[in-house]
Parts: C-alpha cells; sequence; structure tokens
C-alpha cells in the first residue's frame, strides 16, 4: 500500500492477531488491528489498561511471552519484508539493528548478573563488531547521553546498583544504540522525573532528526501524545476504535470511546470544567465478543452494535473509525 507520493510505508501491519494460549483460556490480546508507519513518523497507541497495547509492540518484535503468545492471523511487513515468515536467526538480526523496544519494565529487560557496561555493549559488539577502547568509548558516549552521572564509572556497576530512573534511562540507551529504523517505547517514561522526561523527549526527537527513526509511542500519558506523535491509534479490547492525524483526533474525535478518553484526560488546549471517567470495566478478553466490545459502556449504542462488529468507516484517507454511529 503505498502513500500518495508513491512511497511505501516503513511499516504495515494488516489484520494482526495475538492470542495468549493460557491454562484454561485464550487472551484474544491483540484481535485483529490493521495500521501502517511511514519512515520517521511518530504514532501514539492508547486506550485503557489491558486493551493490548504492549502485546501489540511485543507482536512486531516477535517478543510475545512464552510458551504462551501466538500471533495467529495477519501480516506484519517492515521495510518490504514480510517479518513473520523469517526464521528466529534472521529476526533476530533484524530485531537489533532495524527494528527495537523500551519495555514497560525496565528491570524485566535488563539481567542482574551483569554490568550495565556490558549490556549497553552488547549490541554494538554483536551488530557493529565494535570492541576493545571503540566499544568503551561508545557504551559511555550512550550513558552520557541519556544522563547518567559519571558514565565512565557507573558502566561497570550492576542494574540493582541505579536508580529506577535510571534502569529506564539505560533501557531506552540499548534501544538506541544501533540506530533502529523503528523504535517502540511502552511507558518510557514513567520512572522519569519531569526535568528527565523533558530532556529524554528532547533527545528522541534529535534521534530522530538525524536518523529518521519510527517510533511507537505506548503512553497513557497524553502530554507525550501530544508533544511527540504524528497520528493516534486508540485502542480497546484488542481493537482499533479509531486512528487518525495527532490534530484530527483531538478536535474532531468520532469514536464515542475517544470521545470518553478525551474527556477523561486533562487537556492544555482545551479547558473544561470536569474530567469524567468511562463508566464501567473494558471487557475480559479470555470471552469471545459478539458485535463492538465498547457497546456495553457506550452512550450511543444501537441495537446492531451489540450483534455485529462495525466495518471500517474512512473519514479521510488518514483517519478511520469502527463504530455504527459516526456521523
Ligand atoms: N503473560 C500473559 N499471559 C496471559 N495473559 C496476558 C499476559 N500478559 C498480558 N496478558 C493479557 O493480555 C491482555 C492485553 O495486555 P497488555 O499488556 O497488552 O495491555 P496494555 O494495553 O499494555 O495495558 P497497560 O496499559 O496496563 O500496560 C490483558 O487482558 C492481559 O491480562
Ligand atoms: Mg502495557
Amino acid at each position: 500500500m503505498a502513500d500518495g507520493n508513491g512511497n511505501t510505508p516503513l511499516l504495515q501491519v494488516k489484520d494482526l492477531k495475538t492470542y495468549l494460549f493460557t491454562r484454561y483460556a485464550v487472551v484474544r490480546a491483540v484481535d485483529g488491528i490493521t495500521f501502517d508507519l511511514k519512515e520517521g513518523e511518530n504514532l501514539g497507541l492508547v486506550g485503557e489498561s489491558g486493551c493490548g497495547k504492549t502485546m501489540t509492540g511485543l507482536s512486531l518484535l516477535r517478543l510475545l511471552p512464552q510458551p504462551a503468545g501466538r500471533i495467529v492471523g495477519g501480516q506484519i511487513i517492515f521495510d518490504g519484508q514480510d517479518i513473520l515468515t523469517l526464521d528466529d536467526d534472521e529476526f533476530r538480526k533484524l530485531r537489533g539493528t532495524q527494528m527495537s523496544m523500551i519495555l514497560q519494565d525496565p528491570m524485566t529487560s535488563l539481567n542482574p548478573v551483569f554490568t550495565i557496561g556490558d549490556q549497553v555493549g552488547e549490541p554494538l559488539l554483536l551488530h557493529q563488531g565494535l570492541k576493545g577502547n571503540g566499544l568503551k568509548d561508545k557504551v559511555v558516549e550512550l550513558l552520557r547521553l541519556v544522563r547518567i552521572p559519571v558514565a565512565e564509572v557507573r558502566v561497570r556497576d550492576f542494574p540493582h546498583q541505579m536508580s529506577g530512573g535510571m534502569r529506564q534511562r539505560i533501557v531506552g540507551a540499548i534501544a538506541m544504540s544501533c540506530n533502529p529504523k523503528l523504535l517502540i517505547a511502552d511507558e518510557p517514561t514513567t520512572a522519569l522525573d519531569v526535568t528527565t522526561q523533558i530532556y529524554f523527549l528532547k533527545l528522541m526527537r534529535e534521534l530522530q532528526q538525524q536518523f529518521g527513526m519510527a517510533m511507537i509511542w505506548i503512553t497513557h500519558d497524553f502530554g507525550i501524545v501530544n508533544r511527540m506523535c504524528d497520528r493516534i491509534a486508540v485502542m480497546y479490547a484488542g481493537r482499533f476504535m479509531e486512528i487518525g492525524p495527532l490534530v484530527e483526533m483531538f478536535k474532531r474525535p468520532v469514536h464515542p470511546y475517544t470521545i470518553a478518553l478525551l474527556n477523561s484526560v486533562p487537556r492544555v488546549d482545551r479547558k473544561v470544567d470536569q474530567l469524567y471517567s468511562i463508566e464501567g470495566q473494558p471487557p475480559d478478553l479470555r470471552q469471545e465478543m459478539v458485535g463492538c466490545p465498547f457497546a456495553p459502556r457506550c452512550s450511543r449504542v444501537k441495537p446492531i452494535c451489540r450483534e455485529q462488529y462495525p466495518d471500517e468507516v474512512v473519514l479521510d484517507s488518514s483517519h478511520k473509525a469502527y463504530c455504527w454511529d459516526v456521523k
């Protein structure tokens, strides 16, 4: 699918389905999502807790929890390659050099028995062949870039000797070390103080300008979305409810879930008298769903919403919603 300029997107995701096969149930964590991403583009992925955002990111990097997680349908085309058809070795090369992810919980991506220096250096050693002093210098440079004080000394520390915010930035340094074409950042700034957060976001921008890196921002923080993203995808119960350009989505959201979600967060672009919480809970993804998953909580629900999943409504080429009641 080429855009208007004839450019093929960096990433094309088509009807992706990721299920988790647990002992007692099948969790439909991602249930048929379709989107694409251009080089250098920033997409925000938002939605309530448990709606499948992290599983979407992990699917794109084939890092699903094992043995439960499996991609059961769809296609992921990255840089012209159908990555679901690559074998593990081929894919590992791609993951280290072209696509990478900052995980939601930094402790799970750092190994407690290796030093910070070893872990930041590993992808550089493996994928760029750096060794000796060259490798050491690059590791210190990366740690300085993410504001680790006295980096030349701290390279010898172990993860438990760093603060939570430092660990988060170290994970960021590892993810960025090989200048990937796609970086997925899952709540990358939750453990950072406000000053460091602003610094981190600025750093990301600079890297993007320098290397044309595209990013998917998985976050509950609409401040980040507003500051960093070109487009937003709103996810609910493993599906997209709406996807579109940032300004359009803020100004003219069409899906009742997007509207409710935006009304539940403080906004700098609009004065609101009151913040609303969305009544009810997201559905249990272990149950098979009929109709629109948001129907039980939706203020505009119609009989058909409970019977059939809505078709895609194309508002313009880049703004789409999945709802029976788009006006
Ligand atoms: N290892 C696992 N085994 C079984 N189910 C899981 C596992 N990890 C996540 N899930 C389920 O998959 C669904 C999607 O989870 P996911 O982590 O993608 O949510 P999320 O949108 O990232 O939420 P949050 O905003 O809280 O991070 C949830 O219903 C969750 O309970
Ligand atoms: Mg998550």
